[in-house]
């Protein structure tokens, strides 16, 4: 098992490659388990609050919350590289937090690197990380946890000045050291403009087919959560239907107590 598994360095050579890298979120066994073997990444998203747990934002993901679903995620699967978002509050008020917190994450989940939001304010963050053997990814464009500060999710870099500060922000934390950044919400030619100028690989995610890599929240592409629907999202398929109509046919047969029938009974 061991020994096979992609590396954060591994994912960092992968810059400028021909075959894009391929991430998605996982938070469950049985979803990590099938998604270990087409994916070059799986990342514990803190969209686990709001897909798994119901809440309006990732704000209410808690170190506690990450590391359970992390130990899940590294425990089923075999050769993706597996990232683990540190939540909001645990890595703005310092590099030393941030450090606690990350070594935190890696000691008892197992995975190979974090991630964190943020850009030329979580810099000295991310070198200090990464000088003390943390792998980091970064985050910059839409970052959710700003949620708040930003007053909604709608797509940055819109106007030049945006444009450039989200420019200055992968700039910063790829300089800081970071293996990857993933670029969220911004228009195409940026994502375009920060994939040629910053030496690691940029995973798009609502960005450009020139990224370096592209990660969707799985969920999302398989129409499980039906109130969300970024215009990023392709529907590769509509898992909730047939969901549905399962649940509903099992309620149907339980009623006319079709169920269990002789197949299904110890006798
Ligand atoms: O939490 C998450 O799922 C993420 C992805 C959207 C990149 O950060």
């Amino acid at each position: 098992m061991e020994g096979t598994r992609l590396s954060a360095p591994a994912i960092r050579a992968r810059k400028g490659a021909a075959e894009p890298l391929v991430c998605l979120t996982a938070y469950t066994a049985p979803m990590a388990q099938t998604l270990d073997e087409p994916c070059d990444l799986l990342l514990v998203g803190d969209s686990v609050a709001m897909v798994v747990y119901g809440l309006d934002s990732t704000l209410g993901a808690d170190l506690a919350m990450m590391i359970r679903h992390g130990q899940a995620v590294v425990r089923t699967t075999r050769k993706a590289c597996i990232v683990v978002d540190l939540p909001f509050g645990s890595y703005q008020r310092s590099p030393e937090q941030a450090f606690e917190n990350a070594a935190e994450v890696l000691r008892a989940t197992g995975c190979q690197a974090i991630k964190l939001e943020g850009g030329v304010e979580m810099a000295e963050t991310v070198a200090f990380l990464t000088q003390r053997g943390v792998p980091v990814m970064g985050h910059v464009g839409l970052t959710p946890q700003a949620v708040n500060a930003l007053g909604g999710y709608r797509a940055r870099g819109r106007d030049a000045s945006e444009a450039d500060r989200i420019l200055d922000d992968a700039r910063a934390i790829a300089g800081a050291g970071a293996f990857s950044l993933v670029v969220e919400g911004v228009r195409e030619p940026l994502a375009d403009r920060i994939t040629a100028e910053v030496e690691i690989p940029v995973i798009g995610i609502g960005a450009s087919a020139t990224c370096d890599g592209q990660i969707l929240v799985t969920e999302d592409m398989l129409g499980l959560t039906p109130g969300r629907k970024p215009k990023f999202v392709k529907p590769y398929a509509d898992l909730g239907t047939p969901l549905a109509a399962a649940a509903r046919t099992y309620a149907e047969e339980v009623r006319a107590r079709r169920f269990p029938s002789a197949a299904f009974v110890y006798r």
